[in-house]
């Protein structure tokens, strides 16, 4: 197979992985499978997708690095441009829910932080989706990365609003927000050390750290729960797999992924010359 339809199958591919969630939220609704309440569901799940694709897009540069493999730049594009659109459907469902009072939704986001945040990320998402095309990047020349960089604050706010609407169980927004660590903390390591197993290893480690402080200060300065008391339920059997657990999991799964690419390389290398260089 030549680049070329490698990257056409890629695009394909991921296109419909990108649909999937949302159709399957569709036959679910259509199914009555939403349980009691559909539309607070339904604003969960698109939410949570949105920042599924948001990390997803962030961690294509990583992943085209550590598995050496360029055509995973080509769809980074259109996983932040999904981000964009299951943002959109979040807030249109939202607005759905508030029978379409327009002025009801603008007072509610004025009103609660939470949804401020949201709102500025959702913005922060569509002019980016906007402005991801070839045009607008060869439109915007130099400020177009500019422009491109508030995907930062972008995430920071979408996590932020999920910690705060997740009140009294912010596992889920631990994980979101320990693996978005390990992407920051990539992106300020060393070159060298990025791609290198003992980068990844201590990457892992400062990931879940990561994951540890942001719950201990949740935990700690909203709810008023004793820090002690949050360790001990992280180091509990009963309780596994905890948030921060996940984030070591996954910090590890990617070493061991980049130490199976490598090793598969190396495999078929060494193959390959086999092959092609008799022997004496
Ligand atoms: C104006 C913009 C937004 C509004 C009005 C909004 C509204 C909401 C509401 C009402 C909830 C459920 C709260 C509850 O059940 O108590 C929620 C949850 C959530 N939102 Fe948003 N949101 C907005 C933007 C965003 C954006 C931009 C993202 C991500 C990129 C996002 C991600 C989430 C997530 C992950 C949840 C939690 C889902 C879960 O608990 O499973 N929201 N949002």
């Amino acid at each position: 197979m030549t680049t070329k339809q490698t990257i056409s199958l890629l695009r394909l591919v991921t296109l419909l992985l990108l649909c999937l969630p949302v159709l399957n939220l569709a036959w679910r609704w259509y199914d009555d499978d939403l349980g009691a309440r559909p539309v607070t569901q339904a604003t969960h799940i698109t939410g949570d997708w949105a920042v599924v694709f948001l990390l997803a897009s962030l961690a294509l540069t990583p992943a085209r690095s550590l598995f050496d493999w360029m055509p995973l730049v080509q769809i980074r594009r259109r996983i932040g441009v999904a981000a964009g659109l299951y943002a959109g459907l979040h807030f249109f469902i939202y607005v759905a829910d508030q029978k379409w009072d327009l002025i009801v939704v603008a007072l509610e986001i004025v009103k609660r932080f939470y949804l401020t945040i949201g709102f500025v990320a959702l913005l922060i998402l569509v002019a980016l989706s906007i402005t991801s095309t070839d045009g607008w990047q060869k439109r915007l020349k130099r400020n177009w990365k500019r422009l491109h960089w508030l995907i930062y604050p972008g995430a920071v706010l979408a996590i932020l609003h999920f910690f705060i609407q997740s009140k009294a169980n912010v596992g889920e927004a631990t994980v979101a927000a320990g693996l978005f660590a390990w992407l920051m903390i990539w992106r300020f390591l060393p070159v060298k050390l990025r791609t290198k197993y003992l980068g990844l290893a201590l990457l892992a480690i400062g990931a879940t750290l990561a994951g540890f402080a942001f719950e201990l200060s949740w935990y700690g300065l909203v709810n008023h729960v004793d820090p002690m008391r949050v360790l001990k339920a992280d180091f509990d059997p009963d309780l596994a797999p905890r948030a921060t657990l996940k984030v070591l999991l996954a910090g590890l799964l990617v070493l061991l992924l980049v130490a199976g690419r490598r090793g598969a390389k190396l495999l078929w290398t060494k193959r390959y010359i086999q092959r092609t260089i008799p022997s004496s």
